[in-house]
Formats: structure tokens, C-alpha cells, sequence
């Protein structure tokens, strides 16, 4: 079945026609003027590996989300695209199981603008090229946009033949999403290179992949040049996906529209940062797959890293993509490859309630070596970090589900509490930028303990997002970075010298761990990971604050000790 050209995104009310869009500029989807001149414009987002669990889950939802804000350009259709033998109903029913909202109506709408293609990856020897079929369907319907386009309003009776044939092609801009596993993205881009990019005049390719993008840096590399001689780094969007939450993306508002912050954000008067991600689950039946990458190649070399690039980086001369993108591989450039001495790997045993271990997910070798915890410290060396240990901690099947960054500062020089210490420690202040769950900033300060005595507790002055923002849908990071891409701004994709930096600090450890190097302490399900790795969190000079009641906590029913 065709999908209907003529539907209106939702509270469209002008001509169903439009020339040139932006979806930033225009963020309605809709004709600014109903007299605009130049070619008509579409946009067909081409979702591979459209019956998988990444399309079905975030790729189609996201699209949904934005489409019914009005982000989606006018003239889109989103084409599935996979290997299964998929009825289109069949298909919709699919995506439809994921897509939220109170109005039916609006779910099928949207629907009405998704259509499904089946087949294969690769061509065939001696065949046609494989993407043949699904360049046909595109061009089609770009050309129904253009016919449509030609008999509304913007080709009126007065318009001159000469005009008339000025508008003879419809800009069809593509996006090729790659929801697929890494081992078929040469070939898939191959394909498309062959038989499937734009071809109008003044129109745009642009091809999103996922992670992981290769093991090591040689595999990253050898993937890298497959597709850098397919496409230009301006056409290829690789997807951190940590890279369009919220508060990362705030991350450089809150360093750079602050004066209060600037001036403390370095070593002068920062001990440590830290970066954890907290899983409370096991690899739950992938096991099999996640035994190939392990904790570090799955969350720390990619998400976490970039994290600690926006931490650390310079204030870059702009907002430009890529400004900020030189200032974060400038991080990444000072930081030498981790020490296996400030490393500690970890895998999970059976739990106190029966949980099971690791090595019992099926597909997991039973003596298997692949880490599910870390933490390890690196070190960026240069002026305004030097010595500064940056402690990141990621594990599966811990306490807790949470991802935050902790920044502590040092102790406060002549203490007058001196006399008051807990333990005979400073309580220190911290910064606290908390992703999940229940966004939140907060700093932890030292104040007097209500009452007569003078005593001392830790508190906190919070913005917790649910309660400050409270009618605002935060937008899931997918979304933001679809958006990005149809926009054509690269700020919060990973660009390729950023890639190289980032397995350079990697790959000799993971080496290491591969050939056997380092046994990983077993910890039990459900706890807060190894003992080994708050020893080296201590000896790098991390302090957990002991002083007081934590308020904040306990009201989320969380323990603010437990990291
Ligand atoms: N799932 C997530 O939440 C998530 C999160 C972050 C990143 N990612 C990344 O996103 C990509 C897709 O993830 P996913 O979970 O959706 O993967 P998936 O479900 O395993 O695969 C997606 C689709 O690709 C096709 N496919 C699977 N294995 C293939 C193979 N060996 N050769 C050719 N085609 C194959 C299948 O479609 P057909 O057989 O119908 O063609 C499948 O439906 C991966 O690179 C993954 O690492 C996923």
C-alpha cells in the first residue's frame, strides 16, 4: 500500500504543499507563506533493520514523538526497511505496541505516513543491486510530492510557463538510519552509495549508525575507512545516544552561562570527578553478545567518555559543532591510555535472593573473563586538570539503577569545624549532575544542624526536574537527536578523529583484559560491585562525605553513600 503524500502533519491548517523547510526555522512543519517560491522539498527517513528491537523501541517512537510536536518536516514518510517477510499491517501493528499517546487517532495518522520495504542487505552476484527496489519507492514518492506540489497553489494560473519549468524537480532530501548490527553496515552503506542517494539538485544523504563502532581501534578504523570512502564526515552521523539526554546537553550551559562555576571548575579546587552508571540488572539473556564487548567497551570507551570530554573540555570559541567537537578531542588528546594499576574489573556472582550469576546467562561461556563492573582513573594532563583523578564506575547487576557525575571539591584551607569533623574528615562539597533516574542537579554544602548546638550536617540545594519542570516533557535523547540530524547539526555525533582518540585510551587495557591479563573480582548480584574498586576510588583521593543526615535521599528512598 501507498502511503498517503497528502496528510497534513497534526494542526496543519495551510496548503498541503511546501517549498523549502527547516524544521528548526520552522518548526510547525508548515508552508511560513502560502505565496513561497523554489522547489518543493521532502524528506524520506529510511529506517534499516526496521523489524528490530532498537526500530521498534526508540527509532519509531521518537520519530512519533517529534512528528506530533510539529519537528517533523513537511512532505516526510518514514520507510521500514529490513529482511522479514512483513505484511505492511503486520509491520504497523509492530511499531504500533511502542507508540504513546491518549489519541488513537493521532497514532494512526502517523502511521499513515510509514510504509515498509522488504529486503535483503547485499546484492546478489550477477543481480540487480539491491537497493534498486528501494530507490523505486523513494522516487516515487518524491515525485508524488512533486505533482502534488505542481497542481496546489504555488504553480497558479498566472505563473509563467518559464516559472512553471523552473519547478520541475522536488528537493528529496534522505536520512538512512541504521538500526541494524554493526557487521552489515559496509555493505548496507556500499548499497546505498550504489543505488539509493539523493540525486536532486541542491538535496541531501545523511546516514546515522549506531554503536558500537567497532572493538578496538584497528576494527574502528577498518570501519571508519569503509564508510569514509562512501561518505563525507558531513554525511555521517554516528549516535552517542548519552549525547542527546538532557542533562548532558546541559552540561555546557550550566559550564559556561555560570560565573559562580567558571572560576572553581579546575585543579585549584577540584579533588575529583566522578562518572558512575549503575545498572540493577544482569545481561538478562544477552549475555551472549554482551561477552564479545564486556562493561567497558559497552558504556565506558563511548557514553562516559564523552561525558567526561564535556566535563573537562575548554569553552569552545562557539556553539558551532564543530568548535565543541575540537575542545572535547582536546580532552581526549591529553588523556594517556589507562594504567591497568588504576583499574579494577569486576563480575557478577549469585545474589542473596537467588539471582543468578553472570557465567548462568545462556551463551556465556562458562569461565568466562569479561568484565560487567568497572571503575578505572584516568587522568587528563593539562593545565587545568593535572592530577585531577577522573574516577568512572559502570556495572551491571549492582544496588541501583543511576547515572551521575560527582564532582568533589577539596577540603575548605584553615577549618574552623576543625573540632567538629566526623571521623576526623571535612565534609566536601559536591556537584551533582544526575541523568537518571529523576534528573537532578544538586549541590551538597555543610551547614549548621538546626537547634542550639553548633552541629554540622550536609545538605543539599536541589533542582529536582520533576518538581521544577513540572509540565515540561523532557524529551528522550533519540528524539533530540533525529532532530539534530534533519537539521544537519553534527554537535552531538561522534566525529571520527574523536573515535580514534577514544579507542587509543582503550585498546591496549582491553587487550590486556581479552588475552586473560586481568581475572575480574567477583561481587554478588544485587551489591554495590567489588571491594577492590572503592579501594582505588580511595587511594586516588575520592572521599565519601560521612557528615550528617543525607535529607534528599532519603526521601527518594535512595542511600547518597551507595555509589
Ligand atoms: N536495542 C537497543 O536498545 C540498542 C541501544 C543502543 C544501540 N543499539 C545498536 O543498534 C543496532 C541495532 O540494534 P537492535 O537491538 O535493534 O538489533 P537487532 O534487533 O539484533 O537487529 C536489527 C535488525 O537487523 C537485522 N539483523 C539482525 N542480525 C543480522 C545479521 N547478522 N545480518 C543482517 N541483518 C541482521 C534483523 O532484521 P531482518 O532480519 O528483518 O532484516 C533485525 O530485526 C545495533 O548496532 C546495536 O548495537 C541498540
Amino acid at each position: 500500500m501507498k502511503p498517503d503524500l497528502t496528510i497534513d502533519p497534526p494542526n496543519n491548517t495551510s496548503s498541503p504543499s511546501s517549498s523549502s523547510f527547516s524544521a528548526k526555522n520552522n518548526p510547525s512543519g508548515t508552508p511560513s507563506s502560502a505565496k513561497l517560491k523554489g522547489y518543493p522539498q521532502c524528506l524520506t527517513i529510511t529506517v534499516l533493520g526496521a523489524s528490530g528491537d532498537l526500530a521498534r523501541k526508540k527509532t519509531y517512537p521518537a520519530l512519533f514523538s517529534l512528528w506530533k510536536a510539529g519537528h517533523v518536516p513537511f512532505n516526510t514518510k518514514i520507510l521500514g526497511y529490513a529482511r522479514s517477510k512483513l505484511e505492511l499491517d503486520e509491520f504497523k501493528g509492530k511499531i504500533r505496541l511502542f507508540l504513546k499517546d491518549s489519541s488513537n487517532e493521532k497514532i494512526e495518522h502517523f502511521l499513515s505516513i510509514c510504509d515498509y520495504v522488504q529486503g535483503e542487505y547485499s546484492s546478489i552476484e550477477e543481480g540487480p543491486p539491491c537497493f534498486s527496489g528501494l530507490n523505486e519507492v523513494i522516487e516515487e514518492l518524491e515525485r508524488e510530492v512533486e505533482v502534488n506540489w505542481k497542481e496546489n497553489a504555488f504553480i497558479t494560473p498566472s505563473t509563467s510557463a518559464a516559472e512553471n519549468k523552473k519547478y520541475k524537480r522536488v528537493v528529496g532530501n534522505r536520512i538512512f538510519y541504521l538500526a541494524l548490527p554493526p557487521v552489515v553496515y559496509p555493505s548496507v552503506c556500499a548499497e546505498i552509495k550504489a543505488s539509493a542517494m539523493s540525486s536532486t539538485k541542491g538535496s541531501w544523504t545523511r546516514v546515522v549508525v549506531e554503536k558500537p563502532f567497532g572493538k578496538d581501534l584497528e576494527s574502528s578504523e577498518k570501519l571508519n575507512q569503509s564508510l569514509s570512502a562512501l561518505f563525507s564526515e558531513e554525511q555521517l552521523y554516528r549516535i552517542d545516544h548519552y549525547l542527546g539526554k538532557e542533562l548532558v546537553q546541559n552540561l555546557v550551559v550550566m559550564r559556561f552561562a555560570n560565573r559562580f562555576i567558571s572560576p572553581l571548575w579546575n585543579r585549584d579546587n577540584i579533588a575529583n570527578v566522578q562518572i558512575i552508571f549503575k545498572e540493577p540488572f544482569g545481561t538478562e539473556g544477552r549475555g551472549g553478545y554482551f561477552d564479545d564487548y564486556g562493561i567497558i567497551r559497552d558504556v565506558i570507551q563511548n557514553h562516559l567518555l564523552q561525558i567526561m570530554c564535556l566535563v573537562a573540555m575548554e569553552k569552545p570559541c562557539s556553539l558551532s559543532p564543530d568548535d565543541i567537537r575540537d575542545e572535547k578531542l582536546k580532552v581526549l588528546r591529553c588523556i594517556a591510555p589507562v594504567s591497568t594499576d588504576n583499574v579494577v574489573v569486576g563480575q557478577y556472582s549469585t545474589g542473596p535472593h537467588g539471582q543468578p550469576a553472570y557465567v548462568d546467562d545462556p551463551g556465556v561461556p562458562e569461565n568466562s573473563m569479561a568484565p560487567t563492573f568497572c571503575t578505572c582513573v584516568m587522568y587528563v594532563k593539562n593545565e587545568r586538570w593535572d592530577g585531577v583523578p577522573f574516577i568512572i564506575k559502570a556495572g551491571k547487576a549492582l544496588n541501583e539503577a543511576k547515572c551521575e557525575i560527582r564532582v568533589q571539591f577539596k577540603d575548605v584551607p584553615g577549618d574552623l569545624f576543625e573540632s567538629r569533623r566526623v571521623q576526623g574528615k571535612q565534609a566536601r562539597n559536591e556537584f551533582v549532575v544526575r541523568l537518571q533516574p529523576d534528573p537532578t542537579i544538586f549541590m551538597k554544602m555543610t551547614v549548621k544542624e538546626p537547634g542550639l548546638d553548633m552541629n554540622l550536617a550536609q545538605s543539599e540545594l536541589e533542582l529536582l526536574y520533576t518538581t521544577r519542570y513540572q509540565r515540561v516533557a523532557i524529551p528522550e535523547a533519540y528524539e533530540r537527536l533525529i532532530l539534530d540530524c534533519i537539521n544537519g547539526d553534527q554537535q552531538h555525533f561522534v566525529r571520527r578523529d574523536e573515535l580514534v582518540a577514544a579507542w587509543t585510551i582503550f585498546t591496549p587495557l582491553l587487550k590486556y583484559i581479552d588475552a586473560g591479563g586481568m581475572k575480574p573480582y567477583p561481587y554478588p548480584y544485587g551489591s554495590v560491585g567489588p571491594y577492590e574498586a572503592n579501594a582505588l576510588r580511595e587511594r586516588v583521593g575520592h572521599q565519601t562525605n560521612v557528615i550528617g543526615r543525607d535529607i534528599t535521599w532519603e526521601k527518594h528512598g535512595l542511600n547518597s553513600q551507595e555509589y
